[in-house]
């Protein structure tokens, strides 16, 4: 493998620029846990904020930066340079989320009078980004076309995949708004096929991928049954968190076995990563063996019923996203581009760790004779600290970029 790494400007604005988007989307998770203080401004409700926020952080911050650091990435794997491309499709991408985002805070979900029409307009522009990720698998695979497929390229290949098939889930979610079916099995089916392939296939695979490709080591009989396991895999474990209520017996149980397998297949590839001897690349995969621990328990089905009780689907998807993807993405991006993309990556874990450890108290981890209306201050106090070391590591990383970007050696 040769390390010829890409180093165009037009890549690392927009990932600065969705790590800016990540500030943006923190603050409105800041704020919704200020409301749950004492009041929303403005007339905002929670789960249009919870929508904002949600929406903005993986389709405004998450997917464009993965998109630019992994088309970095490809001509150090073999692959056709092709930026400019991935500029606009990454550019457009991140313009839907991010003009989505104040639609989803004032209406949510809800229809908006427009002329003579009622139009889901949030739903619409986010429905619009859809084609962006369409647009990226094509450049992705034409790039790729013919070049002999290295590890990091394989796990690329399930990344771009469960981009494509997640997004079945999302036009789901938009048809049974547009037919008015009004079934709690098939919304919270569709929601979580479409969240946990995007997040779970997309985005922990993409990183994954990244970093696998700062490994120089050659493929493995293991990290093949790895990437098989995740294949078969990833787009089942779904069915573990559907809500009992509405679920058929069945399903949740194969979703314990999927998330067994996604376990197995993870620990192997984390295993192998294990071998480069760099400690912010050891720290990533330390956050990355949290979430899998997590995905082992759902495993077994009397553990996932508790962790589903106990509150613990939000605090596994926060380890990670805001965890190993965030974290993961911000390393690979100094790496790549030094300082003045990412800023300090000690800043952003401080932040990321406050997040994770203040939502704690919140889940059924902690024991409920020590709870009290506290929590929502301390994780309140979380989520600001988030934001604010995001705002001083993009702060740096940009005054860098710019210093950099005029000639000038970058601080
Ligand atoms: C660093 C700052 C972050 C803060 C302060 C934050 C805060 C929040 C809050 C307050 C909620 C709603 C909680 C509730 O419903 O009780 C939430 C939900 C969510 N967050 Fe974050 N979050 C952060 C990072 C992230 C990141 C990096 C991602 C993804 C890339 C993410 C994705 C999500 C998702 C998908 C949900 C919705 C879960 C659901 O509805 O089931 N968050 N977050």
């Amino acid at each position: 493998m040769h390390w010829r790494s890409d180093n165009s400007p037009g890549l690392r604005r927009l990932w600065l620029v969705s790590a800016w988007t990540f500030v943006l989307a923190a603050a409105s998770g800041a704020l919704f846990r200020w409301g749950m203080l004492s009041s929303f401004p403005f007339d905002l409700i929670a789960s249009n904020i919870r929508h904002g926020h949600s929406h903005l952080m993986l389709m405004g911050w998450a997917t464009p930066a993965l998109m630019a650091l992994m088309a970095a990435r490809w001509p150090a794997e073999g692959a056709r340079q092709v930026n400019a491309s991935v500029c606009i499709v990454g550019w457009t991408a991140w313009a839907l989320a991010l003009l989505s985002f104040p639609a989803f805070l004032l209406y949510g979900y809800e229809s908006v009078s427009i002329g003579t029409a009622d139009l889901p307009i949030a739903a619409i522009l986010s429905g619009m980004a859809i084609f962006a990720w369409y647009a990226y698998a094509a450049i992705y695979f034409s790039a790729h076309r013919g070049v002999r497929r290295t590890p990091a390229i394989r796990l690329w290949d399930l990344a771009v995949g469960a981009l494509v098939i997640s997004s079945v889930g999302a036009w789901a979610v938009a048809g049974l708004m547009f037919a008015g079916i009004d079934s709690p099995l098939w919304e919270s089916t569709t929601v979580h096929f479409f969240v946990d392939l995007f997040g779970g296939g997309w985005l922990v695979l993409g990183t994954l991928g990244i970093l696998r490709s700062r490994l120089e080591l050659p493929d493995s009989i293991n990290e093949r049954v790895a990437r098989v396991l995740i294949g078969g895999a990833v787009g089942f474990v779904f069915l573990v968190g559907l809500p009992r209520l509405h679920a058929p017996e069945l399903w949740p149980l194969f979703g314990s076995v999927a998330a067994g397998l996604l376990a197995a297949g993870l620990a192997l590839v984390t295993r192998k990563l294990w071998c480069r001897d760099d400690l912010w690349h050891r720290r990533v995969l330390l956050l990355l063996a949290v979430k899998i621990a997590m995905l082992a328990s759902l495993a077994f089905p009397p553990l996932a019923e508790w962790g589903l009780r106990a509150g613990l689907r939000l605090f596994y998807l926060h380890i990670a996203f805001a965890g190993f993807v965030t974290i993961g993405l911000v390393v690979m991006a100094r790496e790549q581009w030094g300082r003045s993309a990412a800023g300090s990556p000690s800043m952003w874990l401080v932040g990321t760790v406050a997040l994770l450890v203040t939502m704690i108290p919140l889940t059924g981890l902690w024991p409920r004779a020590l709870a009290g209306a506290w929590t929502f201050q301390f994780v309140f106090v979380g989520s600001v600290v988030a934001t604010i070391c995001a705002t001083v590591a993009c702060t740096f990383a940009t005054l860098s970029n710019t210093a950099m970007e005029r000639g000038k050696p970058p601080t």
